[in-house]
């Protein structure tokens, strides 16, 4: 199927059918916000679900009640998709945990005036890209990014859900309010050891003013590392029926490491993705950890 079947428009952003509507897009704009939201930011594929992991577990001190009994998308809810309308959020107790995919000045008018506490993440954009094409190949209602040549200049030129992702890391990197906006990024804090996990824990607990224990610091990195979260039924997507995810085609906790561009993209498509990259971030004045 094509873009046209399977997209909608959005202030100049593909967005797909299946999980945005005019209904769940409204609820978006009409949503109320309270000062002591806590938001997760990101592009699609660059650690949204091991966030939606770790901060319930950091405001709940350690406790692993709700990501043992509440899916990720119900836990801490997309606010733009057609699940937030149905799930009564104006009635759930502080502090609310949501996540959104959109750009800044896409927030609802709330949003600017409540400032909720916002964890923006961000990763390396080719390994974006990479879990992007694997994403959409097991995704029935996105499109095959077949052949990669292809979707390599639409993932570039913003013809792909979401926009682009230079777009979107420049949207949440303007905002220079660090008592509200914690920019963390992939490479830094998720992969490689429980160390690195721990480090990231803190940094979390100590943004969203929760102490944490040393102990509940260790249980929380122990339940985000990779082969652990894989294993969560409520975060893995493996109860998602197979014609929407297909995951013998690749599972959605499919690699989890720093560098996988290096496997899927020529040594031609590389160069073109730093190109593009360098024109376009040439102005923006942050080191990013795969600079
Ligand atoms: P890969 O496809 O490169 O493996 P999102 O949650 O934003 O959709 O991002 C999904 C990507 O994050 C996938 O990347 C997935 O494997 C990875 N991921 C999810 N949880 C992770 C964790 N705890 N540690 C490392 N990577 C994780």
């Amino acid at each position: 199927m094509t873009e046209a079947d399977l997209y909608l428009s959005y202030k100049g952003m593909l967005l797909p059918k299946a999980v945005h509507t005019p209904e769940s897009l409204r609820h978006f704009e009409e949503f109320a916000f309270r000062s002591d939201d806590v938001v997760i930011v990101t592009y699609p594929k660059s650690g949204t679900t091991w966030m939606q992991e770790i901060v319930p577990l950091v405001l709940s001190g350690g406790d692993p009640a709700s990501v043992e009994t509440l899916h990720n998308w119900d836990r801490v809810p997309w606010l733009e998709e057609t699940r937030a309308p149905v799930l009564n959020l104006e009635d759930r107790p502080s502090p609310r945990m949501f996540t959104t995919h959109f750009h800044h000045d896409m927030m609802p008018a709330s949003f600017f005036t409540a400032k909720p506490k916002v964890i923006y993440v961000m990763r390396n954009p080719k390994d974006v890209f990479t879990s992007f094409f694997h994403y959409h190949g097991m995704v029935s209602f996105l499109v095959d990014p077949n052949p990669q040549s292809e979707f390599l200049h639409k993932f570039l030129d913003g013809k792909v859900i979401f926009g682009t992702w230079f777009d979107h890391v420049k949207s949440w990197l303007s905002v220079d309010e660090r008592q509200r906006i914690l920019h963390i990024s992939y490479e830094d804090r998720i992969v490689c050891a429980q160390q690195d996990l721990k480090d990231a824990v803190r940094k979390i607990a100590q943004f969203l003013e929760k102490p944490l224990d040393a102990e509940a610091i260790e249980r929380i990195a122990h339940r985000c590392l990779f082969k652990n979260m894989k294993k969560n039924k409520m975060s893995n997507y493996s109860l998602v029926p197979l014609d929407i995810m297909d995951q013998t085609k690749s599972e959605f906790f499919r690699k989890g490491v720093v560098g996988d561009w290096k496997n899927q993209l020529t040594v031609a498509e590389a160069e073109y993705f730093d190109a593009v990259y360098k024109e376009k971030m040439k102005d923006v004045k942050y080191t990013f950890p795969w600079d």
